[in-house]
């Protein structure tokens, strides 16, 4: 099977509704992937932040394996160890006073949960959010989401609750927020909008903000969590603790899963029938979840995003301010965005040519997210393909 092959078969069966690489992959292993002629690509783009032990790690795949000869699927209307087990290990992860999860199976329906529980526990009806955000594609996250090129279209769909404060201006945010505010939503590093992160002064004044009025602080989570930064979760590195985060992607290592998690008080707001999924904490996800966790803590792997991504982003900068055209290297851990402008495209080619999986966020800036486990030659394969683009 050829490549144009495959694009047939897509354009045959399958909506239009993804710009994809000329690419079929067929498996992979580490932080590599291979496509179905067997050429090998280094993978910087780990599924959007996904694959954070890499691919077909063992202590991962054993857990599904073992998961799935036992127990695929029941459901919420029963109890598993599965999901009492992921809460656990969750809870051993967030700073008090996070404490409580529930769980999803995707980082939009995970915004969905936590602006839901935020309007139910407030009984307020505005929320606050940044432009130049990115929560999701459902009509709840898609509201949230300040950037009118993924809402156009949908206007009819979406709620009319959210109104927009540029990300990191504090004195429009000090303005905007009120005691009809049930929430502000927002993320520590916006991902999608090109690996912006918030400043330390934004995120102090949205915390207290919302702790003197009474509105909820959530943090997205879903790109930026499991180690992602340099810490489990990104608000950790301003010194505050939200009152709910969402998390996806990186927590169930390549199996679809979301979460909530939020303080015990916030979460009695959901009673039974309050909100709910058929498939949300599935023991399958929750099996994966668990060996994530216990993988990324056993193998040190928040320590490793933290060093080799505070190394590998220096070393960039240097290659940066030797060759020039390059506007801005920004980010933290292993979620590096290297701003080329409008050379971003032609260097994502150029990658892809030479068996580099890249991706451009923001319209403007390569972005790095390579699974956690990657190695140091393929960091330095990376840098030395830039160097030579440049
Ligand atoms: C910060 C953030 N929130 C939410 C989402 C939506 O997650 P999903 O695509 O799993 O619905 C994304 C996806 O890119 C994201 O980066």
């Amino acid at each position: 099977m050829e490549i144009n092959d495959v694009k047939t078969l897509y354009s045959s069966y399958l909506f239009q509704n993804y710009g994809r690489e000329d690419i079929c992959l067929s498996h992979g292993d580490r932080e590599f992937l291979y496509d179905i002629n067997g050429k090998r690509y280094v993978d910087f783009v780990a599924g959007i932040a996904v694959n954070c032990l890499g691919h077909a790690h063992p202590a991962l795949v054993d857990a599904i394996t073992k998961q799935a000869k036992r127990m695929l699927h029941v459901s919420n209307l029963y109890y598993t160890m599965e999901q009492a087990d992921l809460g656990e290990a969750l809870a051993s992860i967030a700073p008090s006073p996070l404490a409580v999860s529930m769980f999803c199976n995707s980082g939009a329906e995970a915004n969905e949960a936590a602006l839901k529980l935020a309007a139910k526990h407030t009984k307020r009806t505005k929320f606050l959010a940044c432009l130049n955000s990115f929560h999701g594609r459902t009509a709840g996250a898609l509201a949230a989401t300040g950037q009118r090129k993924y809402q156009e279209g949908y206007e009819c769909l979406l709620s009319n609750a959210f109104e927009f404060v540029d990300f990191n201006d504090s004195e429009a945010m000090k303005a905007m927020v009120s005691k009809d505010t049930a929430a502000v939503v927002m993320e520590m590093v916006q991902g999608e909008g090109g690996v912006i992160p918030a400043s330390p002064e934004f995120v102090r004044t949205v915390r207290d903000l919302c702790h003197d009025t009474g509105a909820l602080m959530i943090v997205d989570e879903v790109q930026t969590g499991m180690g992602r930064t340099g810490k489990w979760f990104g608000f950790e590195h301003y010194g505050v603790v939200p009152d709910i985060i969402s998390l996806a992607k990186g927590l169930g290592g390549g199996m679809p899963i979301g979460a909530i998690v939020s303080t015990r008080e916030v979460a009695k707001t959901f009673t039974p029938g309050s909100h709910g999924t058929t498939f949300g904490g599935n023991p399958l996800a929750c099996a994966a979840g668990k060996a994530v966790i216990e993988t990324i803590k056993k193998e040190g792997l928040v320590e490793r995003s933290s060093e080799l991504g505070s190394r590998w982003k220096r070393s960039v900068q240097k290659i940066a301010d030797e060759k020039g055209g390059v506007k801005e290297v920004r980010g933290m851990g292993l979620m590096i965005g290297i701003e080329i402008g409008a050379r971003s495209k032609e260097f994502k080619e150029q990658c892809f040519k030479e068996g580099l999986l890249v991706n451009v966020a923001g319209g403007n800036s390569i972005r790095l997210v390579p699974p956690l486990i990657i190695s140091q030659g393929s960091v330095e394969l990376f840098n030395r393909t830039l160097g030579d683009f440049l």
